[in-house]
């Protein structure tokens, strides 16, 4: 039953670029995610580029993932690069404190990280330890990786097989340093940044892109202290949200298997990226009014209690239509943030979290995450087209959301795609969207959906929750009317 409709109005283009970067993943040495996720053993009989999967990548560069952020996350702050490089059995082992207490082997390690980012055709995105390591470790990775003159770092690199530099550009200065990357106040992180980001050098024609650690959530009072205390050499501030069904990190609910209640709760602390990215990038503008300094959200997604029987410490979870509502939603806030928001990663690409791939020995599925990004990937570098929405509510319990959000760009053949979220749990929905004066003629589309939103993809059932051409979009003067299913995500092209 059509019983609601939602209107909106596309205006023109101003020249405002959605950042490719928006659309990065994230890969820390944690649980699944790289050990028996990216990098296997040996012998499992897959198709493998030494020992990374290449099902896998020829999965991920289906989706265009422009940047990989690695190697954490918490581990970063207790990682030192130097026991990652050189004779793989020579490499000596560590504890991974933050995820199981499990022993790292350090077999994957800088070169391995930089040939998969090659593999995939994706750019680095390297966080360096502030937390447990030292100025000089940090400096001298940088001029490991980058130097393109005659040094004994530069020799080393060579030495273990990579003469030419690897010219990585994004450079994170710690990981929430407020917590595991630390401890630290934002007066004293201010300091400690400026201390480290000057001895990050650039090298050739390289200029490292520095990137502050920022706030969790709400916490309005760091992003303020570094806005104001760092007024030079930072490229952007990161911001972390975790979508928690409950809202407690005690029991986060579960990701399979929850009630209407649960997915109302979760779609609701899910749209709070809206007012984050509003709050924060407020704060960012009195420092900074001609927005130079990006708000690059790298660590978000939904976090559920972990699948039973499976190491809490690795935090693996299955993941639902009701994620892929939730990542379509937060993607469509940061492509209609495109002046500030533009770097952001998933936590995390495989086995963690809101995984896009999940594995099971040679077995890999495609998650209804993984289907969203598919979608989306063609508002990468597009001009974003500016929006005014009038939407009805989704009502539950005698609580209301926004029901539908969109965003909309135009990409560089003059194209035009419309990404469409319809969260309402129960509802059909008449959408209608003015497209001023903008010329096309035909429109076709792609929907993700399913019978219920705890729908989910398992290994004996991997395409239950897929991509599926929809024709329920019809041109009418110079607006699209839309039939949108309820728990839909919908995306059109129109040219
Ligand atoms: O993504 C999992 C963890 O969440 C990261 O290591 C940390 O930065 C955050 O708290």
């Amino acid at each position: 039953v059509f019983a609601q409709s939602a209107k909106a109005t596309i205006g023109n283009d101003n020249g405002m670029v959605i950042s490719r970067h928006i659309y990065g993943q994230f890969a820390e040495h944690l649980g699944r995610g790289i050990y028996d996720g990216f990098w296997v053993d040996a012998k499992m009989p897959v198709k493998k580029q030494d020992r990374v999967r290449l099902d896998i990548v020829d999965a991920l560069k289906k989706i265009k993932i422009p940047n990989l952020r690695w190697p954490g996350g918490c581990f970063a702050d207790e990682y030192h690069w130097r026991d990652g490089i050189g004779v793989r059995t020579g490499r000596p082992k560590m504890v991974n404190t933050n995820w199981g207490g499990v022993t790292e082997d350090n077999s994957f390690g800088t070169h391995e990280f930089l040939e998969l980012c090659k593999l995939l055709n994706t750019e680095p995105y390297i966080t360096g330890n502030v937390g447990s390591g030292t100025v000089q470790e940090m400096s001298n990775w940088v001029e490991y990786l980058n130097f393109d003159g005659k040094s004994p770092l530069s020799d080393l690199r060579a030495k273990n097989g990579h003469p030419k530099p690897y010219n990585v550009t994004f450079w994170g200065v710690g990981n929430e340093s407020w917590g595991c990357g630390g401890n630290m106040t934002p007066e004293h992180y201010a300091d400690e940044y400026k201390r480290y980001a000057i001895f990050a050098k650039d090298y050739g024609n390289n200029k490292l892109k520095k990137i502050a650690t920022g706030p969790a959530g709400d916490n309005y009072n760091w992003t303020e202290v570094v806005m104001k205390n760092v007024k030079k050499d930072i490229w952007g501030i990161a911001l972390h949200y975790y979508t928690l069904p409950t809202g407690d990190w005690n029991d986060k609910g579960p990701a399979t298997g929850f009630t209407e209640a649960a997915y109302f709760n979760t779609l609701k602390n899910g749209l709070r990226m809206e007012e984050f990215v509003t709050k924060h990038s407020a704060i960012m503008d009195k420092y900074d009014p001609d927005k130079k300094v990006a708000l690059v959200v790298d660590e978000w997604g939904v976090w559920t209690n972990s699948e039973p029987g499976t190491n809490p410490g690795f935090l693996y979870q299955q993941n639902s239509l009701r994620d892929a509502l939730v990542a379509a939603t937060t993607l469509n806030i940061f492509n209609n943030h495109a002046d500030r928001v533009k770097l952001a990663n998933l936590a995390q690409t495989i086995n963690v979290l809101q995984a896009l791939i999940l594995t099971q020995k040679e077995k890999i599925i495609l998650t209804p995450t993984y289907h969203v990004f598919d979608m989306f990937k063609v508002h990468q570098d597009a001009k974003l087209l500016p929006i005014k929405l009038d939407v009805p509510d989704y009502e539950f319990d005698g609580k209301k959301l926004p029901a539908v959000n969109v965003s909309a760009s135009k990409d560089a053949a003059g194209k035009i795609h419309l990404t469409i979220v319809n969260i309402d749990n129960n509802k059909a929905i008449d959408f209608k969207a003015d497209l001023g004066n903008a010329t096309w003629s035909t429109v076709s589309g792609q929907i993700l959906t399913g019978t219920d939103v705890t729908n989910i993809n398992t290994f004996t059932n991997p395409n239950n929750i897929k991509l599926v051409a929809f024709n329920d979009a019809k041109k009418d003067g110079n607006n699209i009317s839309v039939k949108l299913p309820a728990h839909s995500i919908v995306s059109l092209e129109l040219k």
